[in-house]
């Protein structure tokens, strides 16, 4: 059965363009509720192990730099088929490739500054929330 709960980031790149705030209301109004959130900045350090699983591939290190160049919003999020339904609202890893509408199509400047993160599975949803969030944090 799909898991209720996702875990998302908005990267630096739509935190530094000032588009969080829209951001954060198009995934209310597509019906996520907000269960935890907080603004952050990652040490490139921190970045480097929240992305452990991209550490072979060539562009590993150019995002670490990214993600711990400026402050993220990190949030938990609970909806039915909470991960399958966020990665549609999200739309594709390329902004060249994600459908219109999508949040990396409207707010996206490339594959890597992609505006936004999301889950890909309801394990990793919840491994990347503990990475983030207490028990006292979540409500
Ligand atoms: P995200 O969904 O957060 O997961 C891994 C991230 O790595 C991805 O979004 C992009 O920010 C980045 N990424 C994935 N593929 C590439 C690529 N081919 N070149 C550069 N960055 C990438």
């Amino acid at each position: 059965m799909a898991g209720n709960r996702t875990f998302t980031m908005v990267k630096p790149d739509a935190m530094e363009a000032g588009n969080a705030g829209a951001i954060i209301k198009m995934i209310q109004e597509a019906g996520f509720k907000i269960v935890a959130m907080k603004m952050t900045k990652l040490s490139e350090e921190r970045a480097g192990q929240f992305y452990a699983v991209h550490k072979e591939r060539p562009f590993y290190k150019d995002l670490t730099a990214y993600m711990s160049s400026g402050p993220i919003i990190a949030m938990i999020l609970e909806k039915n088929n909470a991960v399958e339904d966020f990665r549609k609202l999200i739309g594709a890893t390329n902004p060249a490739e994600a459908e219109e509408g999508t949040i990396r199509k409207l707010f996206a400047k490339s594959i890597e500054a992609n505006a936004i993160h999301g889950s890909d599975a309801d394990e990793t949803a919840a491994q990347e929330g503990n990475f983030f969030f207490a028990e006292t944090e979540r409500f």
